[in-house]
């Protein structure tokens, strides 16, 4: 890694970390539902204590557009279940500047956390949208970066967006490193797109082939197969003249769909049959390859999970972003439940799971433990893939 790390830094104890950490996580009345995010942050902020810093935490958590939204998105809940789950006190301060911030920093003891409210707090002003802290507002990055003595940057999920608290901090602190967290993430996502053992195979699903044709591209580029599934196969479908009833498609993007198809004919794998529903509902369904008019495809059908255990026997590395099938509804997981048995039981491979939707279907499935790598990125882990540059890594200081 050319960015520095946690072990570049020299004599911490008693000083300032800011670290950027990336507790965007689902909350309902009031209570988080999936705090992976949280765990994932803990091993930088454990060095971090051990080595005696004194911890000032940034997140966001959602994004706000009025008073409404601050609301509901204190990051007060996420304090309370970051202090039930590490077992480690942690001050929270309801405030993104000023003097109770700056006065609790100076009575902080070593190994201590203390974090502050939700930095997109700051994207709203008397009212009025200013996006001081999405739009990178330089007077904002200059007052955080001089909260502390250095920065670091453990917020994955949030690398791909250059805002305030990360790559403001970046700029204007003197000296900047990456976590723990993003040093992970970099390795298992670099090696398996740059240096992957093969048969390298990716699984693509997710609703929309626009959110990931240029996914699909980058990743056809360098896996052995790419396997579309649901229901971004249903743009394919059209494009191939299948009928696809009431299923979800983008019929602008067929000839994108086309042109894929013959770019990589030999490397794309598109879904066959689906198990289909009258209605987007949690009924049973029954197995098309052509969908009838009044049906919707819920989930990969039989043919299609033999397809993609035959073309996943032997895989040595796989990337899987995105369910297969709706996994909200037990009568359609069976597809991604089917790839999920198959993943976990491959000898020696790197099997790594990205996305927000896919990280939270792995740990449903009860799987987090036997995947190598669940990425915490949504977006980031996707930017990546298609070979872009992360800002917010990328504003972190080189060794
Ligand atoms: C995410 O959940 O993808 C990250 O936390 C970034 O959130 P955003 O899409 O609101 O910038």
């Amino acid at each position: 890694m050319k960015k520095k790390t946690l072990y570049d830094l020299k004599n911490i104890k008693g000083k300032i970390a800011l670290v950027r950490v990336d507790f965007n996580v689902p909350i309902e009345n009031g209570k988080v539902t999936n705090n992976a995010r949280i765990i994932a942050a803990l091993p930088t902020i454990e060095y971090l204590l051990k080595n005696e810093a004194k911890i000032v935490l940034l997140s966001h958590l959602g994004r706000i557009k009025s008073e409404e939204d601050k609301k509901s998105k204190s990051l007060e809940m996420v304090a309370n279940e970051f202090a039930k789950i590490s077992s480690h006190p942690i001050t929270f301060i309801a405030k993104t500047r000023g003097k109770e911030i700056e006065q609790a920093i100076k009575n902080m003891e070593n190994g201590s956390i203390l974090m502050i409210e939700n930095t997109r707090f700051e994207d709203l002003k008397d009212g009025n949208i200013v996006n001081f802290e999405s739009k990178n507002n330089p007077e904002l990055g200059k007052y955080w970066a001089s909260l502390g003595d250095f920065f670091v940057n453990d917020a994955f999920g949030t690398a791909h967006r250059a805002h305030a608290s990360n790559v403001g901090i970046a700029t204007y602190i003197k000296e900047s490193v990456v976590g723990f967290l993003i040093e992970k993430e970099i390795k298992f996502l670099h090696d398996a797109v740059y240096n992957p053992k093969r048969p390298f195979i990716a699984l693509l699903g997710g609703a929309k082939v626009s959110d990931k044709i240029n996914v699909i591209d980058a990743l056809a580029k360098k896996a052995d197969k790419v396997i579309i599934g649901t229901a971004m196969c249903y743009t394919f479908h059209l494009a191939m003249g299948k009928k696809i009833g009431k299923s979800l498609a983008e019929p602008e993007k067929i000839d994108l769909a086309k042109e894929l198809m013959a770019k990589y004919k030999d490397k794309l794998i598109i879904a066959s049959d689906s198990v289909c529903a009258l209605e987007y509902k949690d009924i049973k369904g029954k197995v098309y390859e052509n969908i009838p008019d009044n049906l919707i495809g819920l989930d990969i059908g039989p043919k299609t999970i033999k397809t993609i255990k035959k073309e996943l026997k032997g895989a040595k590395t796989v990337i899987w972003n995105g369910p297969f099938g709706v996994t909200e509804f037990k009568n359609y997981r069976a597809g991604s439940k089917a790839i999920a048995d198959e993943l976990i039981n491959l000898k020696g491979a790197i099997t790594i799971i990205g996305g927000g939707d896919s990280a939270a279907m792995a740990m449903e499935m009860g799987i987090e433990d036997k995947i190598s790598h669940i990425s915490t990125g949504g977006g980031a882990s996707m930017e990546f893939l298609e070979g872009k540059e992360l800002p917010g890594i990328a504003a972190i200081n080189n060794k």
